[in-house]
């Protein structure tokens, strides 16, 4: 799979609720989306990523990517959702294959490119004892999905996801480098490997004023071999564009 070194998180897109970004916002409306995505897209990011955890994301993305479905890399996830205000989580066989089955529905495609596990944290649990990465290989199978593999929250659980399936999911920012480990394995494994957070959900900014810790953040992470793609939130048009010339500086 070719992906963009700048991946679109879209958490933003579809929920306001329960999040740990610093400031308070509106979810955009349909046109301030489509305009987001449109801008993505022209600025060379194929690559996005969502969850049925992230309230409509799922459901917009299909809506607003009608007719362009080839144009684009989508990542989604099982096994957390969001109801209620509030997280739930599910990991077992059945759940996963309805999770599926209604992800296909609601972004209107037929095969899902990459299918994440959203762990809760107990990684080495969810793939030991329930089977989830067992289940998304067969769904691959199947034909799907075309690629899967799991965010994980710990070391141990992110080495035995990788070694499980094709991508993993870590985090890694100017303040948290612990899964470096999960990615060096990733490198000498050729499994993918997307970040998250990279910018601390916004919280970056307030280490060192006067600095650029964005840029310092897409140096540090695209400088590192095994790194496939950092995925990063914005809802801002501004935002997008700007970490766009960061992130292709950082990967010359
Ligand atoms: N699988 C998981 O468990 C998991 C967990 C967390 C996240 N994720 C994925 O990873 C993505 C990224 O994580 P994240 O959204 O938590 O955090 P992030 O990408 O580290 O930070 C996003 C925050 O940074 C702000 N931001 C972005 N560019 C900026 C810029 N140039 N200047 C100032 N502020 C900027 C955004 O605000 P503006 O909207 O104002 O730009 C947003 O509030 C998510 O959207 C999601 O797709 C996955």
């Amino acid at each position: 799979m070719d992906v963009s070194v700048l991946g679109l998180g879209t958490v933003k897109l579809g929920r306001n609720q329960a999040v740990k970004y610093p400031q308070d916002f509106r979810l955009p409306d349909d046109s301030e989306v489509a305009d987001l995505l449109a801008l993505a897209k022209d600025l060379g990011i194929n690559l996005i990523d969502t969850a049925p955890a992230y309230g409509s994301s799922e459901e917009r993305l299909g809506q607003l990517l009608s007719g362009q479905r080839n144009s684009w890399v989508i990542c989604t996830k099982v096994g957390e959702e969001f109801v209620n205000g509030a997280s739930v989580f599910d990991f077992t066989p059945e759940h996963i294959c309805a999770s599926i089955e209604r992800s296909l529905r609601r972004l209107r495609t037929d095969v899902i490119d990459l299918v994440l596990v959203h762990s809760d944290g107990n990684d080495e649990a969810i793939i030991r004892d329930f089977g989830a990465l067992d289940v998304l290989a067969e769904l691959k199978r199947t034909g799907k999905l075309r690629a899967f593999g799991m965010s994980t929250k710990t070391v141990a659980g992110g080495l035995l996801a990788a070694e499980q399936s094709d991508v993993v999911m870590v985090t890694w920012n100017l303040r948290e480098a612990t899964d470096i480990a999960v990615i060096d394995y990733c490198a000498r494994h050729r499994r993918g490997v997307l970040i998250k957070k990279a910018l601390a959900s916004g919280h970056l900014g307030q280490d060192n004023p006067g600095s650029d810790p964005i840029a310092d953040s897409f140096h540090r992470i695209l400088a590192h071999a095994g790194v496939s793609s950092i995925i990063v939130g914005t809802i801002n048009p501004a935002h997008l564009a700007a970490n766009v010339i960061r992130a292709a500086l950082a990967a010359k």
